[in-house]
């Protein structure tokens, strides 16, 4: 579609010769010859620019211009004014026209006037794209939640999801950062490419660089082959790094040169690559802090931090919880139902592991209710064993040192599986996560048999 300017000048032979020049440039001209013609086209048909005449019978340019703003037309405006040194030419930049140009009229100068006005008003209406909410927040699949807290979240990926602004997910562990990356990368113009994950937390320093930005073969001692980088891999899609807050210093300063130039060096070669990311950084931790404390370049937060999500903590959006304990069992493969006083408890807790801890509680809870009904006892949070309001438990105490502390709570964990369980070691196993093979290992270590 033509972009469309309104010219409004009284003056008719002026307004031909506009018409026919931007006509020639391939824009769409709509005329008028007063302000009131001019202002009720500019209103039903918003053109992108207006090219106003200050000095009209009737209603003048000034007049005009406030009564666009008051009606929140989004044209941009250019006066045109025989005498730029008036008061007028500057009230009428104030009154929110781009630019004005002087009377006897320069065609190129216009030109120029007019591009560097509608690349402006494109510029925009961009950032207010950012900032203003869609009507309505999209619905984001696997994101469960409909409290306005988390409305926001869906309103910002559906924002910022076609556009490649790089994104900071902030949120406690267990918010769902990592859901809302895929949800970005799914959703945006890039969903059709890789979404490359990278948890800067999990792998040791030494080798995080190659992982980043692969290497050539020979590069150091053990590259035995050329190794693709997981920049390159993400290449035309999404580069997700997790834990960023772990990322250290000196991989720091590479990340921020990939980000300048959009292009990487794989290690041990002299080219440069042009890498085309799209890059989603995550953390539980406060990256500004980090900052403070001299653990994070400050300019490479500024770089990750162009768009920040937040995630809200599970406890600030209570109203979730029923939703998100109904998928949770709906997720098993058995009918489960879940008594009322249970319910009760799990609306009752703070969550201090967010949607992860749900998650948790509820799977394990299924597994503790063969009779597929959730009652209290088959409920049990994070962190707190049932020790049956037995004789408390010993105190983690440092002094008695790390291997002995670590043995004892160990001990304590498989003993209240255990009882828990009823004896059964299968279940056991099931519930503490581990291989029921080291079970047994443990128990013997224990002296926990039978
Ligand atoms: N809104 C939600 N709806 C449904 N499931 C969710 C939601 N938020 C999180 N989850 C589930 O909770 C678990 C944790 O989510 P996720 O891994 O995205 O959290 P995180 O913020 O990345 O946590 P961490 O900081 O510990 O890595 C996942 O199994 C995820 O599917
Ligand atoms: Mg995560």
């Amino acid at each position: 579609m033509k972009t469309r300017i309104l010219v409004v000048e009284d003056e008719r032979t002026a307004l031909q010769s506009l018409a026919l020049l931007l006509e020639d440039e391939g824009y769409e001209v709509l005329r008028a010859e007063s302000g009131e013609a001019g202002l009720q086209i500019a209103l039903r048909q918003e053109p992108e620019l207006i090219l106003l005449d200050i000095r009209l019978p009737g209603l003048d340019g000034i007049s005009v211009l406030r009564r666009l703003r008051a009606g929140h037309s989004e044209s941009a405006v250019i006066i045109m004014t025989a005498d730029t040194n008036s008061s007028n030419a500057i009230r009428a930049t104030q009154n929110g026209a781009f630019d004005y140009i002087a009377k006897p009229i320069n065609d190129e100068h216009l030109l120029v006037v007019i591009r560097r006005a509608l690349e402006y008003r494109r510029l925009e209406q961009e950032v207010r794209a950012l900032r203003q909410p869609p009507v309505e927040a999209p619905s984001i699949p696997g994101m469960v939640g409909q409290s306005l807290a988390m409305q926001e979240v869906y309103k910002m990926i559906g924002r910022v999801a076609n556009s490649d602004a790089t994104v900071l997910i902030t949120g406690e562990s267990g918010t769902g950062k990592e859901l809302a990356a895929n949800a970005i990368h799914e959703f945006g113009r890039r969903g059709a490419g890789r979404l490359v994950k990278v948890n800067c937390a999990a792998i040791p320093e030494a080798l995080l660089e190659a992982e980043l930005f692969g290497h050539e073969k020979g590069a150091f001692t053990n590259a035995l082959a050329r190794r693709i980088g997981r920049f390159e891999q993400a290449h035309g899609g999404t580069l997700f790094l997790d834990e960023i807050a772990e990322l250290p210093l000196g991989v720091q300063a590479k990340l921020l040169r990939a980000i300048q130039d959009r292009s990487i060096e794989r290690l041990g070669a002299n080219a440069t690559i042009p890498a085309d990311f799209r890059l989603i950084t995550a953390t539980a931790q406060d990256l500004g802090h980090a900052v403070a404390q001299g653990r994070f370049r400050e300019d490479l937060f500024y770089r990750l931090n162009v768009v920040n999500i937040h995630l809200p903590p599970l406890r600030m959006r209570a109203e979730d919880l029923p939703l998100l304990i109904e998928r949770f069992l709906n997720r098993s493969e058995r009918l489960v139902r879940i008594r009322e006083d249970a319910l009760a408890q799990l609306l009752a807790h703070s969550w201090p592991g967010n949607v992860r801890e749900l998650e948790n509680v509820i799977t394990r809870a299924i597994v503790l209710s063969p009779g597929g009904v959730v009652t209290p006892e088959s409920i049990q949070f994070a962190g707190r064993m049932t020790n049956g309001g037995a004789t408390p438990e010993p105190a983690l105490d440092y002094h008695d040192g790390y291997w002995t502390v670590i043995r004892r709570v160990e001990s304590q964990l498989i003993r209240a599986a255990l009882r828990d369980a009823r004896g059964n070691k299968a279940e056991a196993a099931r519930v503490l996560g581990i291989q029921r093979r080291l079970l047994y290992e443990k128990m013997a270590e224990f002296g926990l048999s039978e």
